[in-house]
């Protein structure tokens, strides 16, 4: 298919990920930089009106699934709204959220046909979740989790895994999804501005797989031919696990993903440098669709052009991107 979505190596982007806010209720460390952390001003927030124009523009242009990201997408004010809104195009809605205000959205959820929540969630143990996240709020985190899977959302739920830090939890995660229906999936860590990132604490794939043969035996899933993460189910359990390998096994060759900020700004890629404003041509009454081309053309083959082939070369305090919570994953 030919349209201003695909790019220079025949890569059509039908996927695109929205941030409705920078914002957060809680403070991970390796999302959010401690020091020098200024958020965007209300005036240069993309409006709900604003962002329905966007995100139609780019449905006519063939995007399929759109999913809401942060910061916490949730303490967005108008968030209900705006899944409201985005409910009525024709795509397939999700979210990814810490979980910690899910239980005030199942219904807006149901309504707009949002089906599919992914729960970042990096330790189950309460006194390394508080220092993970500087908050308190495990066990809420936990109820909606099971909640929303006993209320048959489909429901991924997020790991970053950090060497030294959490990785001995990888085998607690997986044995939650014996009897409940969730799919609990391993990242690997990544670089992004301020979060202390370095390549010794990167625990891969092949890593995480080998913690968990110590207690499981699993199968290899077929994966979807968009999937950036490769999945596995311990024989007999309900729910199953994957691992999305950015650092040591990129798939950027499929990638069908594309990032609107939550000041209306497009990203091509999770590590690119270049954004396009595409909220300031809207609201100058610049036409957007000639931007929108040019950004989506100009697409790195692989990790925005700046991560090294081998991720132990990757130097973080040369790459220029944003912190990740204001790029909402
Ligand atoms: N490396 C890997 N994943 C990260 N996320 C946030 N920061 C990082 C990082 N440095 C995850 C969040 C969320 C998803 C959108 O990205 O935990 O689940
Ligand atoms: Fe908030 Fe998610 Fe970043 Fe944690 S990782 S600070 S929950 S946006």
């Amino acid at each position: 298919m030919s349209s201003i979505l695909t790019d220079r190596h025949g890569r059509f982007h039908d996927y695109l990920r929205i941030s409705l806010t920078d914002a957060c209720n809680l403070r991970c460390q390796y999302c959010m930089p401690e020091e020098d952390m200024s958020f965007m001003s209300r005036s240069n927030l993309m409006t709900v009106d604003e962002l329905g124009t966007l995100a139609g523009m780019f449905v006519r242009h063939g995007v399929r699934k759109i999913r809401l990201t942060g910061g916490e997408p949730l303490v967005r004010k108008e968030a209900a709204e705006i899944i409201d809104r985005l409910g009525r195009y024709p795509v397939e809605l999700a979210i990814t959220t810490n979980g910690v205000l899910v239980d005030r959205f199942l219904d807006v959820f149901r309504e707009a046909g949002l089906r599919s929540v992914n729960i970042s969630l990096d330790s189950l143990d309460a006194e390394l979740n508080r220092k993970i996240t500087r908050r308190d709020h495990l066990d809420q985190v936990v109820r909606n989790i099971e909640m929303l899977a006993e209320s048959g959302f489909r429901v991924k739920v997020n790991m970053v895994v950090m060497k030294g830090v959490n990785e001995f939890e990888v085998g607690d995660f997986v044995a939650w999804s014996r009897a409940l229906p969730l799919h609990i999936r391993f990242i690997e860590y990544m670089p992004f501005d301020g979060n202390g990132w370095s390549a010794a604490q990167v625990t891969t794939h092949d890593q995480i797989l080998e913690l968990l043969r110590d207690r499981f035996v699993f199968d290899k899933l077929q994966d979807g031919p968009n999937d950036t993460a490769r999945a596995y189910q311990v024989k007999g359990f309900t729910g199953t696990f994957a691992v999305i390998s950015t650092m040591s096994q990129p798939f950027c060759e499929s990638c069908n993903r594309i990032r609107l900020t939550a000041d209306g700004k497009l990203k091509n890629c999770l590590f690119s440098q270049g954004e396009t404003d595409l909220l300031s041509a809207l609201r100058a009454g610049q036409e957007v669709e000639s931007l929108v081309q040019q950004n989506i053309r100009s697409k790195y083959a692989r990790l925005g052009g700046q991560l090294a082939e081998d991720y132990h070369d990757t130097d973080p305090e040369i790459l220029k991107n944003r912190a990740m919570i204001s790029i909402g994953g």
